[in-house]
């Protein structure tokens, strides 16, 4: 049987299935196609002079590499004319793109931490790219940037699309529609994703933990007493060891969570209670919620489900604790 591309699956949830739009499959194409752009990029590394920093800062404070500034801008100019789109926002745009008046406009949104892992870039080690997509409102104020930002505040569970790109040694696509997870491997001799694993479901139960162990004397009781009974192994009350990972990119260590279970968190902690929590509610949380429940795990910030938060501000920022259902909840009822 012929491969089966990312192009061939979203035909087949468009026309078999009916879950996704004409639009909504272009979308996602031509998103993919931009992280097969950057995928190229970072793999020149060194040579292709894409290391190291850009020398500014993003809207967060957060002094920008050189290549979230490339990623940004590969993701902007390949969405911007197809008609798609109503509005894209970033991780490293202060304010929400509209969509230029010479191009049509379409009835979605599109939002992306074009470049995650940033610290990683420069080290070799596994980066990506994470994306959401949600419907523009009926009526929607596009006519500014201030003005179109309104549109994109609505919870994860909105969202019609989410996905991630993982640039480690193979570069992978991890993509839901809505109707379960499916894991598409990038071919680098033909220029296409082709699907390697359909419907994607997270154990759940683990052994595996990931969390910035030097944050711990942050943490609020609830982590410290769930992350101190794990250390226990064996001996303690969860009556098992455990193994720790922390990639420090949340696109990889969430990859390794949807290969074969585990548990990830980046807690409230006192050092980022003033900002809300350190990763972004609409770029990072709310998209990989999504795919992390659409694969049968959980996502919770501990109090509540990440995809119910009714977002206030586009560069919200939230705790994020998913992964294996059995040790979310634990931690849950913790906190409970
Ligand atoms: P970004 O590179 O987009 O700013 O995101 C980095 C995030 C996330 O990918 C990762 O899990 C976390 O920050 C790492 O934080 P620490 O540096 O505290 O480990
Ligand atoms: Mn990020
Ligand atoms: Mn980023």
């Amino acid at each position: 049987m012929a491969q089966r591309t990312l192009a061939r699956y979203l035909i087949e949830e468009q026309r078999n299935k009916g879950v996704i739009t004409g639009d909504l499959k272009f979308l996602i194409e031509v998103v993919s196609r931009a992280c097969q752009a950057i995928s190229i990029a970072i793999g020149k590394g060194g040579l292709g002079g894409v290391l190291g920093e850009a020398g500014s800062d993003n809207v967060q404070g957060e002094a920008q590499k050189k290549l979230d500034v490339l990623s940004n801008e590969i993701l902007l100019d390949a969405n911007e004319w197809g008609g798609h789109l109503a509005a894209m926002a970033s991780e490293e745009m202060d304010l929400p793109f509209t969509i230029p008046h010479r191009y049509p406009q379409g009835e979605y949104l599109l939002l992306f931490d074009p470049l995650d892992g940033s610290s990683n870039i420069d080290v070799d080690v596994s980066i990506g790219t994470i994306f959401s997509v949600l419907k523009c409102p009926d009526g929607a104020d596009l006519s500014t940037p201030e003005a179109s930002e309104a549109a994109f505040l609505q919870p994860g569970a909105a969202q019609v699309a989410a996905g991630y790109a993982v640039y480690g040694p193979t570069t992978v696509l991890v993509l839901t529609v809505g109707d379960g997870v499916a894991v598409f491997t990038l071919d680098r001799e033909q220029g296409s994703f082709v699907l390697t694993q359909e419907n994607v479901q997270i154990p759940a139960d683990t052994a595996e933990f990931a969390i910035n162990m030097a944050n711990m004397r942050h943490w609020e009781a609830p982590v410290q007493r769930y992350v101190a009974e794990m250390q226990q192994g064996r001996e303690g009350p969860l009556g098992k060891d455990y193994n720790m990972r922390w990639v420090g990119s949340m696109v990889a260590d969430v990859h390794r969570i949807v290969t074969r279970g585990g548990i990830f968190m980046y807690p409230m902690d006192a050092k980022v209670r003033n900002k809300g929590g350190k990763l972004r509610l609409m770029y990072e949380a709310n998209p990989m919620a999504f795919l992390v429940e659409q694969a049968g795990g959980a996502a919770s910030t501990g109090n509540r489900r990440i995809l119910d938060i009714e977002p206030e501000r586009l560069h919200q920022r939230v705790a994020v604790i998913l992964g294996s259902k059995n040790e979310v909840a634990r931690v849950v009822a913790y906190h409970a």
